[in-house]
């Protein structure tokens, strides 16, 4: 696994801390939901009312962007008339970071006071039921990665150092999604994701392992996040849009530009189902 970026020689935690602070100087509010736009989730930049919007690379203690993340910014403001935090690009363990750097934006924002983390993923459907363009509310993991961001000295302040992974993705949440995804007439299959590095795709004798061991999609991200968010008591809901159809015995080449086209072709459901879910959490509490 690479380290961390090596020409830092502050700590994780002071470089998390000195990120942190600087986006509260340039004036980024401390909202309580914070979302990863991942694949299908892109078109929520366009919704999102920004007050503030800050480049990575702008940002202390950051991780220097390689090629393939050039375009990375957070994005604070309103989506719905409620507060959130939005990231715009993130880090991939296939890029050369190590999972601390990956998890890096998720503890600068939950340093900032988010609770709840909404992400989308794209990944390979490797249940038969799941097609191209689908949606996926992951209800738990399998982390694959051979690595993860919890290693090293704990922050005791930050979690605990044995994290407790019984029920990583929120009931509530996932409930919510449900509910939002019923009332917009959106099929929304349930799954468990199961982790890689990447960047290749697998292999048939891969996938097909990969099924048995109790993956219904794979994909290349959001673990590394999740054990982070989960580690500072973040709440976390997260849906894959499904990109290939990973069926061993019936395997094509990836299609990159199909894979494209279904991320697209989800984009309108999933930003509806996220609509929902931040209206509803954002909603205030009755007494
Ligand atoms: N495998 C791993 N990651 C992926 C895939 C896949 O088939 N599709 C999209 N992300």
């Amino acid at each position: 696994m690479p380290n961390d970026t090596p020409d830092d020689a502050a700590s994780y935690r002071e470089r998390v801390d000195r990120a942190a602070d600087a986006i509260r100087q340039e004036g980024g509010t401390a909202p309580a939901t914070g979302i990863i736009l991942g694949t299908g989730l892109g078109a929520l930049t366009d919704e999102l009312d920004a007050e503030a919007v800050l480049a990575y690379d702008d940002l202390p203690g950051f991780p220097a962007s390689t090629v393939e993340s050039h375009e990375g910014q957070l994005l604070f403001g309103e989506l719905e008339g409620v507060p959130v935090a939005a990231m715009q690009g993130r880090f991939h363990l296939y890029e050369g970071y190590s999972p601390k750097e990956v998890a890096f934006p998720v503890r600068v924002l939950a340093t900032l006071g988010v609770e709840t983390l909404l992400i989308s993923n794209a990944a390979g459907g490797m249940d038969p039921h799941h097609e191209r363009g689908d949606l996926v509310l992951i209800t738990d993991h399998i982390n694959l990665q051979g690595a993860n961001p919890l290693t090293g000295p704990n922050e005791d302040d930050w979690g605990p150092r044995f994290l407790d992974m019984s029920e990583p993705y929120d009931p509530e949440l996932r409930d919510l999604a449900k509910e939002k995804a019923l009332d917009a007439s959106i099929p929304l299959h349930e799954g468990v994701y199961l982790a890689v590095v990447g960047p290749m795709l697998e292999t048939k004798a891969e996938y097909r392992y990969m099924r048995q061991i109790g993956g219904d999609v794979v994909g290349m991200s959001t673990v590394p996040e999740v054990l982070a968010a989960r580690h500072m008591g973040v709440r976390c809901m997260a849906i894959s849009v499904v990109t290939d159809e990973c069926l061993p015995d019936a395997l094509d080449p990836i299609d990159v530009e199909a894979a494209l086209a279904a991320a697209g072709e989800a984009e309108p459901k999933l930003t509806r189902i996220v609509k929902g879910v931040v209206r509803e959490i954002g909603a205030p509490v009755a007494s």
